[in-house]
């Protein structure tokens, strides 16, 4: 582990003292590098990738080689915020042994402190097994884009009391199988509200109000670098977009019209050699 790493045991302290926890989500050296510097908690390297950085229209084509290839990327960057593999659609659905055998692939060929998964069911068991192994596993309920299909797209989850209820439960199976913290995506306020207060384990929400015991948000929708109709819970603290294409925009204006590069961006060499240079015929063949 490296040194100053926030460890679980302090994330556990975290919510004895009331003390929000704050994650974002990271996917290369910059974002990862700037969320440390601003003092966030924990990065996830999310399968949201799929989405904001790979082109593609949800989390389920996703592979394990391009989740490795962002994990080991944050890891190497990043010194005391905690980092989180996602693990893919496919890296844990269908075994307990796929599930520990990818898990040690994010830890020890990535970097990753600990490792996140989806869903409650047959997931308990694979959160025993991983941490059977010794590697921490986040939870994650309610939306979980994984399996967007059977829930019908991106909906919010646990609208009707018998739904709350067994997002509780959930909540607590995933506790008691071993889960350090759990992510509530997308659930009405007074259920994360009751969930938060009946584990022992910190809540993250995204989408889940403010009694969470934390908060997550996509880097690219937090920043405006996503644009479009965004969901509901998604605040935009800036409109990055807008100031990258207007400074693209700028920079191929410059170029076409000659106006870059100017001398303050240019090289000289010393005269003699210049002189030297342009008297010297073409060379020989
Ligand atoms: O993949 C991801 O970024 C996530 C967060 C939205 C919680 O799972």
């Amino acid at each position: 582990m490296k040194p100053g790493k926030l460890t679980l045991p302090e994330l556990a302290a975290m919510k004895e003292r009331g003390e929000k926890i704050v994650m974002v989500t990271a996917y290369d050296a910059p974002g990862a590098r700037l969320a440390e510097q601003a003092g966030i908690d924990i990065l996830l390297v999310g399968d949201t990738a799929g989405m904001v950085v790979l082109g593609h229209e949800g989390t389920v084509p996703v592979t394990m080689d391009e989740m490795l290839f962002l994990t080991r990327t944050v890891a190497r960057t990043v010194q005391r915020p905690l980092v989180v593999g996602d693990m893919p659609f496919g890296s844990y659905h269908v075994s307990d042994e796929d599930a520990v055998r990818n898990s040690i692939r994010f830890v020890k060929e990535a970097g990753a402190d600990v490792v996140k998964l989806e869903g409650a069911g047959p997931s308990l068991s694979r959160v025993r097994a991983i941490v059977s192994a010794g590697i921490g596993v986040m939870g994650h309920v309610g939306l979980t884009p994984q399996s967007e299909t059977i829930l019908g797209g991106f909906k919010t989850q646990g609208r009707t009391a018998s739904k709350a209820r067994q997002l509780l439960a959930d909540a607590l199976a995933l506790e008691a199988a071993g889960c350090f913290a759990i992510v509530l995506e997308a659930v009405p306020v007074p259920v994360a509200a009751r969930i938060t207060e009946a584990l022992t384990v910190p809540t993250i929400g995204i989408g889940a109000g403010a009694e969470c015991d934390g908060q997550v948000l996509v880097y690219h929708d937090l920043l405006g670098l996503t644009e479009g109709r965004a969901p509901r819970f998604v605040k935009r603290y800036a409109s990055l977009a807008d100031e990258i294409r207007g400074a693209l925009e700028t920079y191929a204006d410059e170029v076409r019209t000659g106006a870059y590069p100017s001398e303050e961006h240019t090289y000289s060499m010393p005269e003699d050699e210049l002189e030297l240079f342009t008297r010297s015929g073409p060379p020989s063949r």
